[in-house]
């Protein structure tokens, strides 16, 4: 039988001082009251490449907060949304990658920007309507990476830094970007395997990179499952992440589709 320890949350003390019984009662709140302020450990981040922080809770205007706190106030702001924090959800159709039922691609956020955030928080919502088995993230480490992809396939890192690869998109100019870029002292991932040209490419000696990564990435992924009010953070610069397939319920009271929500936040430090 389990005990509940008194560390555990407000304590009863009743100390006997001669003759009289003096009870003294916490002020503390209730256990589930209380908000601690979010301890980012950005050495576990830059180790394991994310940390999860469980029951956050689901205010995005405290995440703002306390992501402004750690990160000095490095918050990267959306001129497209007017805001820090962008909510999104699955939809049944959509243009954005993000809001896709479909499982995304290993990808780093805003890749083609010169300066990409150093860390991307991931707060959960609301589940995917099959939750656990969909909807999870997955954290792949550049470490691991660049490991697996030397071993097995023989690709070096100056292979990575070097070679570019070219992505088009319809009616705009091509972007070409190295898969691995100089980034102040570090070495940083800088791509996205859902816009990256599938077959095989003649930088990479005639092979389909597209496929080896998402064949090294399975390997060595870290599986990470958000249940409601979970906080992801990963690191941008250190990692790549994606989510993996999500579904959707409709409800035939209001025909409207339930589906997993989420809200982000990037940051630097
Ligand atoms: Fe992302």
């Amino acid at each position: 039988m389990h005990t509940r320890s008194s560390r555990e949350g407000p304590t009863l003390i009743k100390p006997i001082l001669g003759a009289t019984q003096v009870r003294k009662v916490s002020t503390l709140a209730p256990k589930e009251k209380i908000t601690r302020p979010l301890d980012v450990d950005f050495s576990q981040i830059g180790r394991d490449g994310y940390q999860l922080v469980r029951g956050f809770g689901l205010d995005t205007a405290r995440l703002e907060t306390e992501l402004c706190r750690v990160s000095g106030g490095k918050l990267f702001f959306s001129a497209r949304l007017g805001s820090f924090v962008h909510e999104f959800r699955v939809l049944p159709y959509s243009d954005n990658l993000s809001e896709q039922a479909a499982c995304g691609g290993y990808h780093t956020d805003f890749m083609f920007q010169p300066h990409p955030p150093a860390f991307v928080a991931l707060l959960c919502l609301r589940p995917d309507p099959k939750h656990p088995v969909y909807g999870r993230n997955q954290v792949v480490h550049r470490d691991a990476f660049l490991e697996r992809m030397n071993s097995i396939y023989g690709v070096t890192q100056t292979d990575l830094l070097e070679r570019n690869i070219d992505y088009s998109f319809p009616g705009r100019v091509p972007i070409s970007l190295p898969v691995l870029q100089r980034f102040g002292d570090q070495l940083i991932l800088t791509l996205h395997t859902s816009l990256m040209p599938t077959g095989n490419l003649a930088a990479f000696d005639n092979r389909p990179l597209k496929m080896m990564i998402d064949a090294v990435c399975s390997e060595v992924a870290q599986d990470v499952v958000l249940d409601r009010g979970d906080l992801l953070i990963v690191s941008n610069h250190a990692a790549l992440h994606r989510r993996s397939e999500c579904t959707l319920a409709f409800n035939a009271a209001d025909r409207s589709f339930a589906s997993r929500e989420m809200a982000t936040i990037r940051f630097d430090r």
